[in-house]
């Protein structure tokens, strides 16, 4: 199958979707210079998502993706929260200020969720993909049945088989070196496998038929090419546009990221282990004597309100590990480099 072709599009390049970080802009100026735009719509309302869409719809003619997030829902464990609240009470003192008595579940899951999926079906983007897991059989029939490709993020060979199952037409590789969250299904089983084996390993697979789009510490046309000699459809890429004037990561994280070299995996931030620059997460809270947090989406609640108090000790500034190779060009000249490379 020719990928390119089959979304629409003219160069093998995507945007990764970046929940917080994703614009209008920033999805319409990659889908206009002939790669696929994305809106990490995760942690929207369904209005802000409407929104957000129709701006981008009037930007672009071009295809793009909306992206959701998969995650198992549960019960806050009562015991957890207390615990977690308790172990990060001690940086509420510091800054003068008291912890909540209580956490909240900030974002709800796309499985099973109507509201979402009948905008969807109502929008009809060209693509539309998923992190954390999957959804429903039923809705990806649905989805489906309206024309709408679908793919998800996907970590390990057992991930993969199983979106096969269900129906996905797309998967998106993604490496351990990636920025933001791991895609992982399951938080607790994480193989950490890097970009280049994991795109190999599933090439190499009979079982896996699918075509592939790679993701995780993609800087360059050089990094593209690469990948798609290796048997890759076509290279998801997040870190390397958060620079872009598009993007909506703002000026404090914009620096950083053009000063630092270094990320590190934690799952203190948010309950689910993601990639971000090193910072104090990594030093003083990821620590021995650390207890359980209560998990995705509730640990991030606290993390946001620490966040808001001291962006300082208490960045999330999502980044892949090869952030050093990041250019601060806007998002119409990073693609023409990024093509131009590639060739
Ligand atoms: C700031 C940031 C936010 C992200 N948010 C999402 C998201 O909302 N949905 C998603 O599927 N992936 C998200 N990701 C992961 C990307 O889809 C992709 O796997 C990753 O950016 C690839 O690695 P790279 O950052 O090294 O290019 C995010 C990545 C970053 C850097």
């Amino acid at each position: 199958m020719n990928l390119t072709s089959y979304l629409g599009i003219q160069h093998p390049i995507l945007l990764a979707p970046m929940a917080g970080v994703s614009t209008p802009q920033l999805a319409a100026t990659v889908s206009n210079q002939g790669g696929l735009g994305a809106l990490g719509l995760g942690s929207s309302t369904l209005d802000h998502a409407i929104e957000q869409i129709k701006h981008t719809k009037q930007l672009t003619k071009k295809p793009f993706q909306l992206n959701f997030f998969c995650h198992k829902e549960f019960d806050l464990d009562i015991e957890k929260e207390k615990v977690w609240i308790e172990f990060l009470s001690k940086e509420f003192s510091r800054l003068g200020k008291s912890p909540p008595n209580q956490l909240n579940k900030l974002y709800s899951s796309f499985t099973n969720n109507e509201d979402f999926t009948n905008m969807v079906l109502d929008i009809k983007p060209r693509a539309i993909s998923f992190h954390f897991g999957l959804p429903s059989k039923k809705q990806i029939d649905a989805l489906k049945s309206a024309g709408i490709i679908t793919m998800v993020s996907i970590t390990q060979l057992s991930e993969a088989l199983e979106a096969q199952s269900y129906g996905i037409d797309i998967l998106i590789a993604q490496g351990i070196e990636a920025g933001g969250h791991r895609g992982i299904f399951n938080e607790n089983n994480d193989p950490a496998i890097f970009t280049k084996d994991l795109v190999q390993a599933l090439i190499e697979n009979p079982a896996v038929t699918l075509p592939i789009v790679a993701a995780g510490g993609l800087m360059t046309g050089k990094d593209i090419r690469e990948i798609i000699d290796l048997g890759a459809s076509a290279a998801q890429l997040g870190t390397a546009f958060l620079t872009c004037a598009e993007s909506a990561a703002n000026q404090n994280y914009k620096k950083a990221l053009l000063e630092s070299n270094y990320t590190q995996i934690t799952r203190s931030i948010s309950g689910r282990p993601a990639r971000g620059l090193f910072s104090h997460w990594h030093t003083d809270i990821d620590i021995l004597e650390k207890p359980e947090d209560p998990g995705y989406p509730f640990t991030y609640d606290i993390a946001k309100q620490l966040n808001m108090l001291d962006p300082i000790n208490f960045p999330i500034y999502w980044a892949g590990c090869n952030v050093s190779k990041i250019r601060p060009l806007d998002a119409s000249a990073l693609m023409q480099t990024l093509i131009s490379e590639m060739n």
